[in-house]
């Protein structure tokens, strides 16, 4: 019998080739073309097909599930019959093995030595590295000026994450190198995974620039591992929880593993956090209406200050705010590999199927969201209903997001710090147009800030 299913359950089952096909194929390039010029238009179109979809990745057959239940259950219910798949495994090479690109055994030995440096008794401290950072941010800002929130999001989750993850004293060269090579770095593994493996081995200037980044942020963790290990003390950050953690027989996460981690969760912290910040800003700047209401609200839970870690849970417009901007920001494309046979729907889909969920096709159906590029934070107002699995920004199941609740508080405190001073304007005529890139940016998010009390 195959992953999941019950003889109640089970249906006449329709072979993979029947399974429909996305139109627009070319020979060898599959729908490549398509998705290098519209990734979002592409993948929005596809629930019109079914609810699994075969797409081609070059000549690599995938198939896309387009609705929750089926989302569902290569996430959750059926989980073990998946391994991470090829993008992960072309971004591994890059990335190196850890949490975010390491599947099955390794994946929950990994998972667990990670997990206590996210426990709930280190978010208050995360929480106040937050809020120094985005008022460090935001005190640098004239009355008057035009702030492009993009880059300046990018640069504050990045300040943050550098901050929790590592000590100002025995990580300050690693904070200063990731500020630096960071954006190689990105750009890098999104054109790795995109284009051909020869490509990379080429002496390109760019190529070249990416190898030195990563040898010099090697360099940089490799110093601060040994600096830590010679310290011994926990200093209260990522870097001493990864240091301590031990498994049953012992043994800890190498300096290698440690490496990969700390590559891992930077990745997995700064654009993701940033663009949510970025669609959050210049939608909270184009329109008053919500504007005055976050005021309202920030005007009277934190009374008027920089919010506190026990502020949060209270601030329900903004979390409002928060969710709608996940809504549109998250990953446009993620993939899986089954290990044995999955039955998804009618399909049996052999070992070794490349499969793909999408957090922005489902957040973009106007099944779930009618209306579903229009920023309204009252979808997420105390009653309303959203079809449970059709919001999906962390992903769910084994590899749910582990920095969500870090991500919240994060996103939580930089609205409420920057609003509670700051009154935003969008600049006449400006427009933001969503860009995929893992998570969809605007493209740019131009806002005028004028300071509403010091
Ligand atoms: C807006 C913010 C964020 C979003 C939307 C987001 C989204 C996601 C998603 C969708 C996944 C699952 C990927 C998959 O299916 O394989 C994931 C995994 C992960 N995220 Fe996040 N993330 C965010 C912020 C963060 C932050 C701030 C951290 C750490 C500080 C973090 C750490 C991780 C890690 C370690 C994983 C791998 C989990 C595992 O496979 O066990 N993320 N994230």
């Amino acid at each position: 019998m195959t992953a999941s299913d019950s003889p109640a359950r089970q249906r006449p089952t329709t072979s993979l080739a029947q399974t429909p096909q996305a139109p627009g194929a070319l020979p060898v390039l599959g729908h490549g073309l398509l998705i290098a010029r519209r990734p979002l238009d592409f993948i929005s179109s596809l629930p019109a097909h079914g609810d699994l979809v075969r797409i081609k990745l070059g000549p690599r057959p995938a198939y896309v599930v387009t609705s929750p239940e089926l989302t569902h259950r290569v996430l959750v219910t059926d989980a073990r019959a998946f391994e991470r798949g090829w993008l992960f495994d072309k971004a591994a090479r890059f990335l190196g093995s850890g949490l975010g690109t390491a599947s099955g055994a390794d994946h929950r030995r990994q998972r667990r030595l990670v997990q206590p440096s996210f426990h709930r008794d280190r978010l208050p401290a995360y929480a106040t590295v937050m809020r120094d950072q985005v008022q460090a941010l935001a005190a640098r800002w004239q009355s008057g000026e035009t702030v492009d929130m993009g880059q300046a999001m990018d640069r504050m989750s990045m300040s943050v994450a550098t901050h929790a993850l590592f000590s100002p004293v025995l990580g300050a060269r690693v904070g200063e190198v990731l500020r630096r090579v960071l954006p190689v770095l990105t750009d890098g593994v999104i054109r790795r995974t995109s284009l051909p493996d020869w490509w990379a081995a080429l002496p390109t200037p760019g190529n070249r620039r990416f190898e030195r980044a990563v040898t010099e942020l090697r360099d940089a963790v490799d110093e601060s591992i040994a600096a830590y290990r010679r310290s011994g003390v926990d200093h209260g950050d990522v870097m001493s929880m990864l240091l301590a953690g031990r498994d049953e027989d012992g043994s800890g996460l190498t300096d290698s593993e440690i490496y990969d981690q700390v590559v891992t969760l930077i990745s997995a912290a700064v654009e993701t956090v940033g663009a949510a910040l970025a669609w959050a800003f210049f939608e909270i700047a184009a329109s008053e209406q919500v504007q005055r209401r976050l005021h309202a609200e920030l005007d009277q839970v934190p009374s008027g200050k920089p919010p506190q870690y026990t502020d949060l849970p209270r601030l329900d417009y903004t979390r409002r705010i928060v969710n709608e901007a996940l809504r549109l920001s998250a990953a446009w494309l993620f993939m899986r590999r089954t290990i044995r046979t999955v039955r998804l729907g009618d399909v049996d889909l052999p070992p070794g199927t490349e499969v793909v969920y999408s957090p922005y096709l489902l957040h973009h159906d106007p099944r779930w969201y009618p209306d579903p590029d229009r920023f309204d934070p009252d979808r997420w107002a105390p009653g309303t209903v959203i079809h449970p699995g059709a919001f999906v920004p962390y992903a769910a199941g084994p590899h749910q997001c582990m920095g969500n609740a870090f991500a919240q508080i994060e996103m939580t405190t930089a609205i409420a710090v920057i609003c509670g001073t700051w009154h935003l304007r969008v600049p006449a005529g400006a427009r933001a147009r969503a860009v995929a890139r893992i998570d969809v940016h605007p493209d740019r998010a131009p806002v005028i800030v004028e300071r509403r009390r010091t």
